[in-house]
């Protein structure tokens, strides 16, 4: 189990460092993240490097029994190379600079940045490959964080480099992208651009190829660190911090690249539902490579200081945050960052030693969580623990996210919301593409799918042929991977499993009032009355009346049973809830998207048809549950103690129990039969 977190000690004057290793070792302090935006220190000058003052901080280090996570420190150009090179500056889409003075200032696709960025990772690589303290390398700093697309001549050059090798000639890509509507016919790559600045919406299909390029763009960031790295004969694991579900960069495909995952993660202490929010991320992560646990590599002690307003964490709270991480499959947990900074953007973010000092709560919190977290045994990786899966794919996301679409729909707030169903009611999920490996699971849902590809249509409906439950929701199988309608309709790849077809998809109106409302009365309030429009639609369903909102979609029976029909409204007596049966195999298909009390009907209604159980029963939504292989964390969210039945071994105490009382933010971790 890491314990430790970002360390900057190029900030300070090296007699602070000997009190930070003090201080590290009385925190119990395993591993720091070193170098991250060290560029300038390490390197003055084109070709001119100074590794001494690195030398000794890593000496120190280790002398104290301290590992290194070392970064490669490309995140932030130093002024010299901006100076003397300053295309390699990023621009967005109306062709304005991003100027340096902050970070993250580089074009991705930049010849010159790459050529500066391999220099220093070589140097880097070559002086600490073998030194024994360190563990881990950190590529670069959450990649695309700040800047998530660049529209630079950089990027354009380097885009019609990648559609050239995905297309190879211009009639596959006209006709790809449909150019032949509203006049884009292209006569050569070098007419293309990035999406630029334009007149109106850009074209759909070219949109999602640029968010695939970027998202290849940054990965290839990444391996050319990487392959730098392991070409000077170093054998640690090699990691970039991830950002949850992060819109720009498919994590899903570049978790193959990486030697083990890890993540940053600040849910908003102020927002009583956001551990639900870091409990996604979390499952998301272990999901990515459930065969390696993953590292939390930053949260914050106490606040952080990029919010308009920055609460503080509740005392318990990180280390509740931090037992969920591990209880999702995390063993090691770090902070941004150890020392708070005196001077400089983030002077006001809290760190693992405050400003304020030693006697402070969050430093003592601090030495707690180290203390717990080094007494607690080796854990399971707990890789099969799910049996429920909840499907997200960012290229699904990247042709959500294009506008001109029935209903504009926020596709992680929707993903986040059917997870949040599956949470409250204490069931296991992994989340996974739909293409991936889908045999540990008894239920999938499926929200929102979409573009599918037809691997991804085979692949679900073949876990449906195998005894399996799918839950689709509405708007899924729209499109193929060019964001193209396909032949018949609607529904033409999942049709057959679900033994429906979608004809049309019959938007409800006034969907951003609807995010987030969560019962009939809220959304028909925010509503008001008038107008054609219709502003949710309601359905009868075995898991009782349910509120659908975005779509009451038209939906034609071929070959299902239904369950349950619109009540209301244009769609009023036509059917909302179906299913097919193959052998023990269902395919369920719901024609709207509920509101959350919906969601948490349905999804547990299917659950319980599919004889999936919660981890734990009769716990209440602010109590969490996790398994990890044998180990069962509970912790509680609330502001209520609560007592829960179970029978384990608390793995700190050593005790048998039968129940456990947890006040608010309490934690435990049992061992179970
Ligand atoms: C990100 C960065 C860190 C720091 C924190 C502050 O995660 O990686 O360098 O800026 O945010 O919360």
């Amino acid at each position: 189990m890491h314990y430790g977190g970002d360390y900057n000690p190029e900030q300070w004057p090296e007699e602070v460092w000997l009190d930070d290793v003090r201080l590290m070792r009385e925190a119990n302090v395993t591993m720091v993240s070193l170098g991250i935006f060290a560029w300038s220190r390490i390197q003055r000058a084109e070709g001119v490097f100074d590794f001494e003052w690195l030398d000794r901080v890593i000496d120190l280090l280790h002398e104290n029994g301290i590992s290194v996570d070392l970064a490669t420190a490309t995140a932030s150009p130093p002024p010299w190379a901006t100076a003397a090179y300053p295309e390699m500056l990023p621009q967005d889409e109306n062709g304005a600079t991003y100027w340096p003075g902050s970070r993250q200032h580089f074009a991705p696709s930049s010849p010159v940045y790459r050529r500066l960025a391999s220099e220093l990772v070589t140097a880097l690589a070559e002086r600490y490959a073998q030194h024994p303290a360190v563990v881990l390398w950190h590529v670069n700093n959450e990649y695309g964080c700040h800047l998530h697309y660049d529209y630079s001549d950089n990027a354009r050059d380097a885009f019609r480099v990648w559609l050239r090798e995905k297309y190879g000639t211009m009639d596959a890509l006209n006709e790809a992208w449909g150019t032949a509507f509203w006049s884009q016919l292209y006569g050569s790559f070098d007419e293309i651009l990035p999406p630029r600045k334009a007149p109106y919406s850009r074209n759909p299909a070219g949109m999602v190829d640029f968010r695939r390029f970027t998202s290849d763009t940054l990965l290839s960031l990444y391996t050319m660190e990487r392959d730098i790295i392991r070409a000077a004969g170093a054998t640690q694991p090699i990691t970039t911090n991830f950002m949850g579900a992060f819109p720009p960069a498919d994590y899903a495909k570049w978790a193959a690249e990486l030697d083990v995952i890890s993540d940053d993660s600040y849910p908003d202490p102020n927002d009583p539902e956001s551990f639900r929010n870091a409990a996604f991320a979390r499952d998301l992560m272990r999901s990515l490579k459930p065969d390696v646990p993953w590292i939390l590599m930053e949260q914050s002690s106490n606040a952080v200081n990029w919010r308009p307003s920055n609460a503080p964490k509740a005392p318990g709270q990180m280390a509740a945050l931090s037992a969920q991480a591990v209880g999702r499959g995390a063993d090691g947990i770090l902070f941004f960052q150890w020392r708070q900074s005196r001077r400089g953007s983030e002077k006001f973010h809290s760190a693992m030693v405050p400003h304020a000092g030693e006697h402070t709560r969050t430093r003592r919190e601090v030495v707690d969580l180290g203390r717990t977290l080094a007494a607690l045994p080796q854990l399971p990786v707990g890789r099969r623990d799910a049996r429920v899966a909840l499907l997200f794919d960012w290229e699904n996301w990247w042709a959500i996210q294009n506008p001109d679409h029935p209903v504009v729909l926020d596709y992680a707030v929707l993903v986040q919301r059917w997870y949040n169903a599956l949470h409250r009611q204490h069931l296991q999920v992994d989340i996974v593409r739909p293409a991936d490996d889908l045999s540990q699971y008894s239920v999938i849902v499926g929200p929102q799918l979409y573009l599918l590809t037809d691997a991804a249509a085979e692949n679900v409906a073949a876990f449906v042929e195998r005894g399996g439950h799918l839950l689709v929701s509405a708007f899924s199988d729209v499109v193929d991977e060019t964001d193209a309608f396909l032949e018949g309709g609607f529904l033409t790849r999942l049709g057959d499993t679900l033994g429906v077809r979608v004809d049309d998809f019959g938007a409800l109106v006034a969907p951003s009032l609807v995010v987030g409302a969560s019962s009939a009365g809220e959304i028909a309030a925010a509503v008001g009355g008038g107008g054609p429009g219709q502003a949710h639609a309601t359905l009868d369903s075995p898991a009782g009346p349910i509120v659908g909102t975005y779509f009451a979609e038209e939906v034609r029976v071929v070959d299902a049973e239904v369950l349950g029909s619109f009540t209301d409204g244009r769609t009023a007596g036509s059917p909302a809830l179906t299913v097919r049966s193959t052998g023990a195999g269902r395919g369920y298909y719901l024609g709207t998207i509920p509101d959350d009390a919906g969601m948490t009907a349905l999804t547990g209604w299917v659950a319980r048809e599919a004889g999936v159980e919660p981890v734990l029963a009769g716990l209440g939504e602010f109590v969490e549950a996790a398994r990890r292989g044998d180990v069962l964390t509970l912790i509680n969210h609330g502001g209520d103690t609560v007592t829960v039945d179970v029978t384990g071994t608390d793995l700190l105490s050593g005790q048998a129990v039968t129940s456990v009382t947890l006040g608010s933010f309490d934690w435990v971790m049992l061992r179970t039969p």
